[in-house]
């Protein structure tokens, strides 16, 4: 009787942890392209001004934080600087809007000036209203040409992958500010 009461737990268990196996989602599926309309890639050219605007009352990029020896560093290593900067399609802070480079970036070489970007795009022009790019790259701001690897996007640019060149348009310096340049090539 009791060796019964035991096998019949027993058996329940089995069924019940089957029951569970059964119930219990895949990790990983292995989907067609076509399920995120992934067929084929746009190629897309963006082209817009980057303001940099450190000094004054309406800085929009601020030094947040600094190593022991920034100040005595050829390069200011060690600088992070946070920026909510404007994105034009001309190089007028008053011309057309096209949305906010936002992100930081950090002074990383002891020898040669150049920073590292960390920088997310938003963008609210029309059919790219709230799609983002995120930026990572090497920036050796003396040099005529940067270029940035795009590793990432939302929206419209989801699964964006590719470039973006840097040139300096305007330096300002006596307090710093400069507006940039920037023709960015994306697969999305
Ligand atoms: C700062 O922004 C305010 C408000 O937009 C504006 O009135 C002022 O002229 C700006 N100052 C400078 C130095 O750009
Ligand atoms: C933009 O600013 C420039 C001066 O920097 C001025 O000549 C021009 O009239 C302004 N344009 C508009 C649309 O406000
Ligand atoms: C850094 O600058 C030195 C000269 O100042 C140059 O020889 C070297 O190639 C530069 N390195 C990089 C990575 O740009
Ligand atoms: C962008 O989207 C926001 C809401 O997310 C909306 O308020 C705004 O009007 C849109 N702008 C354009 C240009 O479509
Ligand atoms: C890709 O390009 C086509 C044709 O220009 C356009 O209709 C579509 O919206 C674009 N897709 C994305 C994700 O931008
Ligand atoms: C450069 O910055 C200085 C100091 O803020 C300012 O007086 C000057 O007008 C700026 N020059 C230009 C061309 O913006």
């Amino acid at each position: 009787m009791a060796n019964n009461i035991i096998s019949t737990t027993t058996i329940i268990l089995i069924l019940f942890s089957l029951f569970l196996a059964g119930k219990s989602q895949p990790f990983s599926t292995s989907l067609p392209r076509s399920t995120l309309r992934l067929e084929r890639q746009n190629l897309t050219r963006l082209h817009f001004f980057f303001h940099d605007v450190v000094g004054g009352p309406n800085a929009t990029a601020i030094r947040v934080a600094a190593a022991p020896n920034t100040n005595t560093s050829p390069t200011g290593f060690g600088a992070v600087v946070m920026n909510d900067n404007l994105l034009t399609v001309g190089p007028e802070p008053n011309s057309t809007r096209v949305g906010r480079g936002q992100g930081m970036y950090a002074s990383a070489d002891f020898n040669n000036m150049s920073f590292m970007m960390v920088q997310n795009y938003v963008f609210d022009e029309e059919r790219f209203n709230g799609s983002t790019l995120s930026i990572l790259g090497r920036n050796p701001i003396m040099s005529p040409v940067r270029e940035f690897p795009v590793v990432g996007g939302t929206g419209v640019f989801r699964f964006a992958r590719g470039y973006a060149e840097a040139r300096t348009f305007f330096f300002n310096a006596s307090n710093g500010d400069a507006i940039v340049e920037y023709n960015v090539y994306v697969l999305h």
